[in-house]
């Protein structure tokens, strides 16, 4: 059921918690991964399903690249797998996938297989997907200065007017409005370089649930706890219900 009252339009989530949940089972860190897919599926569609119009997902950052080799092709093979064998769904679902990050830094196949997922699903009006990958808030930070600088140094822009918007402008997230709620499973609680500029205002919600047991209603509990939430933006509660 779509409802509209007080959803958050723009839902990104840490996804934490695979290799946790193999171990505990006694498995390798790669079942993890494969289960997480799972309750990427259940989440994507809950979201759809509920009426989210942004959902973003933080599937590979830029520190990621340190594990060990064995476990990031895996990774890179279960996204390839997954885009295959989801593209149908998101275009029954009319989901549009996006991504952000240095997609052109991940193996050929992979980039491809991204690219042309987002070229069929591009005409979908309703939930944009973005799959965070080769993603880091610094590095998108230092990529949108290094790119301002440089049209500053043309006299494309002047230094006095480098303001928000432009800053917004440069930046992968550029055609994605502010996030309203970030979500963390696994019980850590930091925000390891996702979205730094855009979680300005958004609200925090922590789950202690592993990723791959993350299922539709932590979901919607995510969900109810941010509509309870007053969002003051540095206003006052009196100025907000006068
Ligand atoms: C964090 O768990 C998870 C990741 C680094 C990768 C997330 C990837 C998936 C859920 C699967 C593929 C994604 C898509 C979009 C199909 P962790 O390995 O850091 O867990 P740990 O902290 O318990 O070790």
């Amino acid at each position: 059921m779509i409802e509209t009252n007080n959803l958050p339009k723009h839902v990104a989530i840490i996804m934490d918690g695979n290799g946790r949940w193999a171990k505990a089972k006694g498995k390798n860190r790669v079942f993890g991964h494969r289960s997480g897919t799972q309750a990427v599926k259940k989440i994507v569609e809950k979201s759809a399903e509920m009426g989210i119009d942004y959902l973003t997902l933080y599937a590979f950052s830029t520190e990621n690249w340190d594990r060990p080799k064995t476990e990031v092709s895996s990774l890179m093979d279960l996204l390839i797998k997954a885009l295959r064998r989801e593209l149908d769904k998101m275009l029954s679902n009319n989901i549009q996938l996006r991504s952000i990050g240095d997609i052109s830094q991940l193996p050929a196949e992979v980039e491809k297989e991204l690219k042309d997922t987002i070229e069929k699903t591009s005409k979908n009006s309703g939930m944009v997907l973005t799959l965070a990958l080769n993603y880091g808030a610094r590095q998108e930070l230092t990529q949108a200065i290094q790119e301002i600088s440089r049209k500053v140094k043309n006299n494309i822009i002047s230094p006095e007017n480098v303001d928000e918007t432009i800053i917004n402008e440069h930046l992968y997230t550029r055609n994605l409005p502010g996030v309203d709620l970030l979500i963390r499973t696994s019980g850590e609680q930091r925000i390891s370089n996702f979205l730094l500029w855009q979680i300005a205002y958004a609200e925090l919600y922590f789950s202690t649930v592993l990723w791959p047991d993350f299922n539709e209603e932590h979901f919607r509990t995510a969900i109810d706890s941010y509509k309870k939430r007053e969002r003051r933006f540095g206003k006052t509660s009196e100025q907000l219900t006068n």
